[in-house]
């Protein structure tokens, strides 16, 4: 065991099929759903919201990792944790009071995450470390899915490591290190040595539109490229 998550956005799936995809995602090897909730406000584009997460509940055991760009943020959070979210994020940007919000979130029975744009300090963290469950980098700008990976985010992650390894032994809880967008089997494993331990993947996961083999074949490629690098092997032969 790694430790290491996959999480699958829906936001690339087949929406007239949510049911099918999500069951598909758990055949292929998914930890998490992850489930991109645009509000047309914070972000410029609309998806879905707590109706959809209800009606694919029942479909998937795997938890639901509810990510909100979204403003105001508390309402919907509690839609969520009542509509069956597991984990939910939102952005600090997005809250007038992100320490409430990261404690509602926890009253109502649900993990608590920040997710940070690419352009949002870590400095944003210091005070609510003890409230998160979760810390989720951008890699790309939010509001939609198929952009290109932004290269800094390396080192805001290696940064974020620390920071959390730093937390942890302190004696502060764990914290899960997502990372979110533009993540493919080519650069999962950069990704995975920065520091994070959470892989949010959309178009690369979907981009394999053949049912159960092909979300299962990306999702089976990615994990190979997080298995630990073996020692090249000792040389056989010797002088005899
Ligand atoms: C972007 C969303 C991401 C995105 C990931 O705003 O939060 O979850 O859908 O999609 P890919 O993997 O296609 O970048
Ligand atoms: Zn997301």
């Amino acid at each position: 065991m790694t430790g290491y998550q996959i999480a699958p956005s829906i936001l690339s799936a087949d929406f007239a099929r949510l049911g099918e995809e999500v069951g598909r995602l758990q055949a292929g090897g998914a930890d998490l759903i992850h489930f991109d909730v645009m509000d047309n406000r914070y972000v410029p584009n609309l998806t879905i919201g707590p109706l959809v997460c209800q009606a694919i509940r029942p479909h998937v055991d795997l938890p639901i990792d509810v990510h909100l760009m979204v403003t105001p943020v508390d309402e919907l959070a509690v839609m969520f944790a009542k509509a069956g979210a597991n984990i939910i994020s939102f952005h600090p940007e997005a809250s007038q009071h992100v320490d409430r919000t990261l404690s509602l979130i926890r009253e109502h029975g649900c993990r608590a995450g920040l997710a940070l744009n690419p352009a949002t300090p870590l400095e944003c963290l210091d005070w609510v470390m003890d409230r998160l469950d979760l810390v989720c980098v951008m890699s790309v700008n939010p509001g939609f899915g198929g952009q290109s990976f932004i290269p800094q985010a390396l080192q805001k992650i290696a940064a974020l490591r620390r920071r959390i390894d730093a937390h942890v032994e302190a004696g502060g809880q764990p914290i899960l290190l997502e990372v979110d967008g533009g993540v493919k089997v080519s650069n999962i494993r950069a990704v995975a040595d920065a520091g994070a331990d959470t892989f949010v993947a959309g178009s690369a996961i979907f981009g394999a539109r053949d049912g159960d083999g092909g979300y299962r074949g990306v999702i089976g490629a990615m994990r190979r490229e997080l298995e630990p690098v073996q020692q090249a092997p000792l040389k056989q032969e010797r002088a005899a």
